[in-house]
């Protein structure tokens, strides 16, 4: 296990992957470059290759033996040494995630808040993993539920929250008595290294935590190795739909339902009655924090046609005046997390906009540079980093690929809506099901639109983002396969249930049959 010293000034880190506590020398070499200021080299990192992935497997799967015959109060005490370690942690730890990344700051702080909040969910319940004793249908027989460690949990992570959704699942996953193989996006492996460097000192034995720095396409042919020869028994996924999909099928063929969480074109419903201006700080957090990277990231604000053109002024010079650049500093998102999302956001997402659509926001679209530059752009030259103006593209259509297609990026779409119906449609139409928001003073507006509305999660009166670490994160549709993360629902996640009778009567008293019989008078009325 290598000591290290995450968010120390504009030093390069040495990095690969780390099985049973072993940093594993070989592989191709990759750097790993901070998006505000690409001549920052953030790690020197070598990547892995399936045989990388499957060795990781092998390792956890015998570990995971004797992690799980450690009595959970034990395991209990690991999480919450590992709280206080984040505690201390916190900023050395966001400072990483900033300069890998490019979160601002005070989000990283917030994103770390989020591993620490759930490290101290997850403490206690190594005294509880409760199981139930159940009556039996027969004298001197008795029945109990139990919660079993699934095995081996692979879990592959994007990188636009590069330690707390990992955190949702490694935590529960250790807790629960599993062993982890976890391999982090290829874009955010220091931040990875780091967060695995704290969890090994809280206690966590290296061979029941192994870090895999591998590309995407690499783990799935590992991990395919893997569930043929039985090491992997849960798969963890948060990325995109076209992936989950794959991954989904895969694990489908070895009988087994991985945990998805994929992307989102998330609804934000303006009714009449709306607060206006607390609807336009929403729809701004939202849509242009973490530069619209997040998957609860607003899609279309869907605004009542009374209340429309208001709405969308404000919004306008909200994001007009908003201050975008130097992720170390207060702004509102600074660049994207990585080159390759440039090219999708240019190419992809921007490209969705049509000729009856109207674009505002800034002076221009797609990435800030000395010719196409934003007024007021915080830090130097911005072409020292990848850094996009925000756009809002007004007059989305229910019918509109825009409408239709999730956009990871500074890209939120405006529809006017006349009826209920209308918003609904915009709401739901795309397929996605993950989160959702809808402003209004009215509560039959709100509970009609939570039973309604597709999504997984419902905000009133906030944010489509920002869902606190213990209440059930996750999403239906192309969002996910149903499975929820956080709070005890993950428990179902990472442990199955047994079920256990213990019969001390001396015979076999056969269920259904050996049952005593009371007798009624069924015909009896008053
Ligand atoms: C994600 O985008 O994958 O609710 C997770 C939020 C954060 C987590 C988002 N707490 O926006």
């Amino acid at each position: 296990m290598t000591l290290m010293h995450p968010g120390t000034a504009r030093e390069t880190l040495e990095i690969s992957s780390v099985i049973g506590g072993e940093l594993l020398a070989g592989g191709t070499t990759a750097t790993s470059t901070n998006p505000a200021e690409l001549e920052d080299v953030v790690a020197n990192v070598r990547f892995g290759d399936a045989e990388t992935f499957l060795r990781a497997c092998t390792v956890a799967a015998e570990a995971q033996k004797r992690w799980a015959a450690t009595p959970a109060p034990v395991r209990g005490q690991v999480i919450a040494n590992m709280a206080e370690l984040f505690r201390h942690n916190r900023r050395a730890l966001a400072e990483l995630v900033t300069r890998e990344i490019g979160k601002p700051i005070a989000e990283a702080l917030g994103e770390v808040q989020e591993v620490i909040d759930t490290s101290e969910f997850f403490l206690s319940e190594g005294r509880r993993l409760y199981g139930m004793t159940v009556p039996s249908e027969m004298s001197d027989k008795q029945l109990f539920t139990f919660r079993n460690p699934v095995g081996v949990a692979a879990i592959i992570t994007a990188g636009n929250f590069p330690v707390a959704v990992p955190s949702w699942y490694i935590v529960p996953a250790l807790l629960c008595g599993n062993a982890v193989v976890w391999k982090p996006a290829d874009y955010s492996p220091a931040c990875a290294h780091a967060m695995c460097e704290v969890m090994w000192h809280a206690g966590v034995p290296a061979d029941v935590l192994n870090l895999v720095q591998v590309h995407g396409a690499t783990a799935s042919e590992g991990l395919e190795l893997a569930l043929d020869r039985g090491l992997v028994h849960k798969v963890g996924f948060t990325g995109s739909t076209e992936v989950g999909r794959r991954l989904g099928e895969l694990c489908g063929r070895h009988l087994q339902t991985p945990c998805l969480e994929l992307g989102g074109k998330n609804p934000l419903v303006v009714m009449p009655d709306a607060n206006l201006e607390l609807a336009v700080e929403g729809a701004l957090f939202s849509g242009f924090g973490t530069g619209g990277q997040r998957c609860t990231s607003l899609g279309t604000a869907i605004v009542h046609e009374s209340v429309h053109d208001e709405f969308l002024s404000k919004f306008v010079a909200a994001v007009e005046g908003a201050a975008i650049g130097d992720p170390t500093t207060d702004v509102l998102y600074g660049p994207l997390l990585d080159e390759r999302f440039l090219r999708s956001f240019e190419r992809d997402h921007l490209g969705l906009i049509r000729d009856h659509h109207s674009v505002h926001g800034s002076s221009d679209v797609g990435r800030i540079t000395g010719s196409k530059p934003r007024a007021g752009f915080v830090g130097g030259d911005p072409e020292r980093g990848i850094f996009c103006h925000p756009t809002i593209v007004s007059g989305v259509r229910v019918d509109d690929e825009l409408a239709n297609t999730e956009t990871f990026g500074p890209l939120v779409g405006v529809a006017k809506f006349a009826d209920w119906e209308e918003a609904m449609a915009l709401a739901n139409g795309h397929g996605y099901g993950l989160s959702s928001a809808i402003y209004t003073n009215d509560p039959r507006s709100a509970f009609r639109f939570r039973a309604q509305v597709s999504a997984g999660m419902v905000s009133v009166n906030n944010s489509t983002s920002g869902a606190e670490a213990h209440l059930p994160f996750g999403g239906n549709g192309k969002s996910g396969n149903g499975a929820r993360q956080s709070g005890v629902w993950v428990l179902d996640q990472f442990t199955r249930w047994q079920s256990m009778n213990w019969d001390y009567a001396g015979k076999l008293q056969k269920a259904q049959m050996d049952v005593a019989e009371i007798t009624a008078d069924l015909d009896f009325r008053l």
